[in-house]
């Protein structure tokens, strides 16, 4: 899961998953990153802590960390939040062996239509992305889950 500052949506996007994952009993590594480093070692924005914990979420044990080229072989699908994250991961990190790894999160649920997950760090609407990456997040897993059997 890749964002921005890897604070507010990819953290609440990695705790989402993790999350589902415990309740299907699938073991898959989820982690999540930042295409800037800006707030490497910090924890989540506490209005993401909030929103998630709100849920029953705990992501406070979270550490926010700057993404690497060793990301993309590490793993198998690259989830970014916007364009302009889509965008920084394809021409910064990816490789023509890679680049097919990486998607707009979006996509997987609403195919085509280039949609962002919106950055609530300026708004405060962390709430509404909150329910926006969960319900994303449930056609992401299903998406998976058919590929993996396929
Ligand atoms: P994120 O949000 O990319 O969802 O973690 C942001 C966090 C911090 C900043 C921007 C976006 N910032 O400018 O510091």
């Amino acid at each position: 899961m890749v964002c921005l500052g890897n604070i507010c949506r990819s953290p609440m996007a990695q705790g989402i998953m993790e999350s589902m994952l415990v309740d299907k009993k699938l073991n898959w590594v989820v982690d999540s990153a930042g295409t800037s480093g800006w707030h490497a070692g910090e924890q989540p924005d506490a209005r993401a802590i909030a929103a998630a914990k709100e849920h029953g979420i705990d992501i406070s044990g979270q550490r926010s960390r700057k993404m690497t080229s060793r990301d993309m072989e590490e793993f198998d699908i690259i989830l970014t939040m916007d364009s302009q994250n889509y965008s920084d991961v394809l021409h910064t990190y990816a490789s023509d062996d890679t680049k097919h790894k990486v998607h707009l999160i979006r996509n997987l649920s609403e195919p085509n239509k280039n949609l962002a997950v919106p950055d609530p760090y300026y708004d405060g609407r962390f709430e509404d992305v909150y329910q926006l990456l969960a319900k994303t997040m449930n056609n992401v897993l299903n998406h998976l889950l058919v590929e993996e059997v396929a």
